[in-house]
C-alpha cells in the first residue's frame, strides 16, 4: 500500500486507490506544526505531486486532533532565541507548504478535520480546495488567548471564506466553535458524524478522482486566482486557463463531451460527465 513508510518523522503518507492520505503524525502533541513538520510537509507535497497513483490528496490528523496549530514551543519559544535570519527561514518554511504549495496544488485536496483545529491550522485548512469536518471537531482562533494576533495567513484565510462579522467575532474572542458551526459559516463544506467522516471523504475523493485532472486543475486555479483579479484581468486569465487546459489535455475531453452530446446524443452534461 504505502511506498513512503518511515520516510518522514512527523507525517504519515499512504497512497491507496488513488487517494494520498497525508496524516499529521504527532498525536502526543496534538499534531502541532513544528519547524520539522513544516519542512517535511513541503517534501511530502512535492513528492506526491509527481506520484501518478495519488490523484487526490486528503490532509488529516492522527488521534483526536487535526492540528493544534503552530507548535508553541518549537515554532515560537525556541525560535525566539534564534538569530533573526533563522526566524525568517522558519516562517518561510511554514508558508511554503501551508498555503503557497497547497493553495495552488496540482491535484485536488480535501481537509478531513477529525478533531482539534486551532490557530495556524486555519491556513492549510483554507488552502485545501474542500473540507469535511467531524460535527464534533473543535475549531478556534486561540491566538488572542495566549497573547498574539493570528499569525501567518490565518486572518487572510478567514477573510477568504467566512463573513466579516463571524470572522472578527472568533478572532477577537478566541471562543471555540464546532464542526457543525464551521459548516454553517462556510469554513468547511460539510460536517458529518465522526464515524462517517472517512467514508464521506472517500466518496468525495472518488468523485474528484474520476474527473479529467487537467481540466479540474484549470478550474480550481482559475477560481482561486480570479478572486484577487479585476474583471478584465479575470477574463484574460480564465480564457488563458481554458485554452491551456484544452492544449494540455491528453484525453481531449472537450471534443469527447461535445461529440457525445451534440452528435451521438449519448450524454446530458447537465446531469453526467462525458465517457472517457
Ligand atoms: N504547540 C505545542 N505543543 C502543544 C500544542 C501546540 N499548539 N498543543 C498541544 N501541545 C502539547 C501540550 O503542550 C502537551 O504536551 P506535554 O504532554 O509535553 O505537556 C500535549 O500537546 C498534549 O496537550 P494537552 O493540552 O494536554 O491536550 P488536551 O487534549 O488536554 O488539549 C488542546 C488539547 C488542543 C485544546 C490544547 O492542547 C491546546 O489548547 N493547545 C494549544 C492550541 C493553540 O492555542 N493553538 C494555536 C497555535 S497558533
Amino acid at each position: 500500500m504505502s511506498v513512503y513508510e518511515q520516510r518522514w518523522t512527523t507525517v504519515r503518507v499512504e497512497v491507496e486507490d488513488g487517494i494520498a492520505w497525508v496524516t499529521f503524525n504527532r498525536p502526543e502533541k496534538r499534531n502541532a506544526m513544528s519547524p520539522t513538520m513544516n519542512r517535511e510537509m513541503t517534501d511530502v507535497l512535492q513528492t506526491l505531486e509527481l506520484d501518478d497513483d495519488a490523484r487526490v490528496l486528503v490532509l488529516t490528523g492522527a488521534g483526536e486532533s487535526w492540528t493544534a496549530g503552530m507548535d508553541l514551543k518549537e515554532y515560537f519559544r525556541e525560535v525566539d532565541q534564534a538569530p533573526e535570519i533563522v526566524q525568517e527561514r522558519v516562517r518561510r518554511d511554514a508558508s511554503t507548504w501551508q498555503w503557497k504549495l497547497l493553495r495552488m496544488y496540482a491535484k485536488p485536496t480535501i481537509a478531513m478535520v477529525n478533531g482539534w483545529c486551532f490557530g495556524g491550522g486555519f491556513s492549510p485548512l483554507v488552502a485545501c480546495d474542500l473540507a469535511i469536518a467531524s460535527e464534533t471537531a473543535i475549531f478556534g482562533l486561540s491566538e488572542i488567548n495566549w497573547g498574539i494576533p493570528p499569525g501567518n495567513l490565518v486572518s487572510k484565510a478567514l477573510a477568504d471564506t467566512v463573513g466579516h462579522r463571524t470572522a472578527l467575532e472568533y478572532i477577537m474572542t478566541g471562543e471555540t466553535f464546532t464542526g457543525r458551526q464551521a459548516a454553517e459559516m462556510g469554513l468547511v463544506n460539510k460536517a458529518v458524524p465522526l464515524e462517517h467522516l472517512r467514508d464521506e471523504t472517500v466518496a468525495l475523493a472518488r468523485k474528484l478522482a474520476a474527473k479529467n485532472s487537467v481540466v479540474l486543475r484549470a478550474a480550481k486555479h482559475g477560481f482561486k486566482r480570479c478572486r484577487e483579479l479585476t474583471w478584465e484581468q479575470s477574463e484574460d486569465y480564465l480564457y488563458a486557463k481554458l485554452d491551456q487546459s484544452q492544449l494540455r489535455d491528453p484525453e481531449h475531453g472537450r471534443e469527447k463531451g461535445l461529440k457525445q452530446f451534440l452528435d451521438e446524443k449519448s450524454i446530458k452534461p447537465g446531469l453526467e460527465s462525458y465517457r472517457r
